[in-house]
């Protein structure tokens, strides 16, 4: 387990940690707005007084607004560069963040949470397409998941902040406000990193490659940079073609079929009914409300804790071993809790198994589809559509988390609790086929040697 931490080692270089660290940022922003609202939500109704329409769309314009941040920033990532489409996106996120604090009506709050989405969108998937592009291979699977850690810790913040602000005067202003920090954080922090040796050369620019590339591999022993040069001008020059139309082309057509099912994948096996609705779960279980709130904590620390064994993990054991063991403990707690609400006994005597149910879930996503789903896309796609690529998916996981969001009370209402469940689970049932037969390994590859493999 240790194989991440020695490999790190290894490498011998608090530059490529610390960069990975601040890049992964943009993922905390992305955790903590998304855990936020659910909390803030309910001051911001005694205050505001939105309809039930406005309260729906100040939680799901956020989305919205993530769609569309993610279809411009793939163009602004190859155009101006990963690093400062992140500098931008963590200024949008300052302004976006304390407009919301300072909202004076709920038009004004709704139009500030849009921006905060164009930010976050951004932010989702130019943080792993960065750290990928300055890490080694063999670490590159634990540096990219940083940001998927960031996201949970992100999430995890929010669910303490709301507990500790609940009492302030304002409190949903401080708890919307407080994000300005991390998105400081990031805009400032992005300036004292370097560009990516791979979108340098994309641009031209392979003098400063060549030298940023020797700094971040200079103590790694194991690094061999000219030949790592080498292979991203070749590979840069095969794939110079920039326009989104190359993505439809049939040699791409098996990359981007993974990578949009694995997008849609990731939320329609209903992650984000668990983070967002978990307290409603379980108080529908006959959990007091404040007994529910610190239930919905275990579920968020599970999260953490099993997002740092994928970490130490996936550059060990492979992408495609935790994908597969990740969505097979999903499938089972989803199983679990479907039975659960199906039974009137288990739910008289056996109430804690809801909770059970809900935390084997979260553990099971966070060493699979959690982390592997954000790593994938930033490793399958050739560079010259690398970002535009991510960028779609990006859309669809996006589009696929509001789809769901947006539906689970109604299909509750339908098909009822444990339908929804069943249904979550014949879901996971078809993602675990495509995975078998479809994903590939990625493990201990260079970019360049998977361009190679994956589109020829
Ligand atoms: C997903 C989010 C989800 C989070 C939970 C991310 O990888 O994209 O939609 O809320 O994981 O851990």
């Amino acid at each position: 387990m240790s194989t991440f931490i020695q490999e790190m080692r290894a490498t011998d270089n608090r530059l490529l940690l610390r960069i990975s660290i601040i890049a992964a940022v943009g993922g905390l922003l992305f955790g903590y707005d998304t855990g936020v609202i659910s909390g803030a939500l309910l001051y911001i109704t005694a205050d505001l007084k939105p309809s039930t329409f406005e309260a729906e769309a100040i939680v799901a314009v956020l989305l919205l607004g993530a769609m569309v941040g993610a279809l411009g920033s793939g163009y602004l990532a190859d155009r101006v560069s990963r690093k400062w489409t992140k500098v931008i996106s963590g200024t949008v996120y300052v302004v976006g963040a304390l407009g919301c604090a300072l909202s004076v009506s709920t038009g004004m709050l709704i139009g500030f949470r849009f921006l905060l989405g164009l930010s976050v969108g951004t932010a989702s998937f130019v943080s792993p397409l960065y750290i990928s592009e300055v890490s080694p291979p063999r670490v590159r699977g634990g540096l990219v998941s940083f940001n998927q850690m960031a996201i949970v810790c992100g999430i995890l913040l929010a669910y303490i902040v709301n507990f500790v602000f609940r009492d302030f005067p304002d409190q949903w202003r401080w708890m919307l406000g407080v994000a300005a920090i991390p998105g400081a954080v990031l805009a400032v922090g992005m300036l004292t990193v370097p560009h990516t040796p791979r979108w340098l050369t994309l641009v031209g620019r392979e003098d400063e490659a060549r030298e940023v590339l020797e700094e971040l591999r200079s103590g790694d022993d194991k690094a061999d940079p000219d030949q790592e040069m080498e292979d991203i001008k070749e590979a840069n020059e095969q794939e110079r073609s920039t326009t989104v139309r190359t993505l439809l082309e049939p040699r791409l057509r098996a990359a981007l079929l993974v990578g949009i099912v694995l997008a849609v994948a990731q939320q329609f096996v209903g992650v984000n009914t668990v983070i967002y609705y978990a307290p409603t779960i379980l108080s529908d279980t006959g959990l007091t409300n404040s007994a529910a709130l610190a239930s919905t904590m275990i579920v968020g620390v599970t999260n953490v804790v099993f997002t740092v064994v994928a970490v130490l993990l996936l550059d060990k054991v492979g992408r495609g071993a935790l994908l597969l063991t990740g969505s097979v403990v999903l499938l089972v707690a989803l199983v679990v809790l479907g039975i659960y609400f199906t039974s009137p006994t288990l739910q008289a005597d056996y109430g804690w198994l809801a909770l059970a149910g809900l935390v084997l879930f979260i553990a099971g996503f966070a060493i699979g589809l959690g982390p592997v789903f954000w790593l994938m896309i930033s490793e399958i796609y050739p560079i010259g559509v690398r970002s535009k690529a991510m960028s779609v998916c990006t859309i669809v996981n996006w589009g696929a988390n509001f789809l769901v969001a947006q539906t689970f009370l109604t299909l509750s209402g339908a098909i009822s609790r444990q339908g929804v469940f069943f249904l979550y689970a014949g879901l996971a049932v078809l993602a675990i086929g495509f995975f078998i037969k479809w994903v590939p390994e990625t493990k201990d590859k260079s970019l360049e040697t998977l361009q190679e493999e994956l589109t020829h």
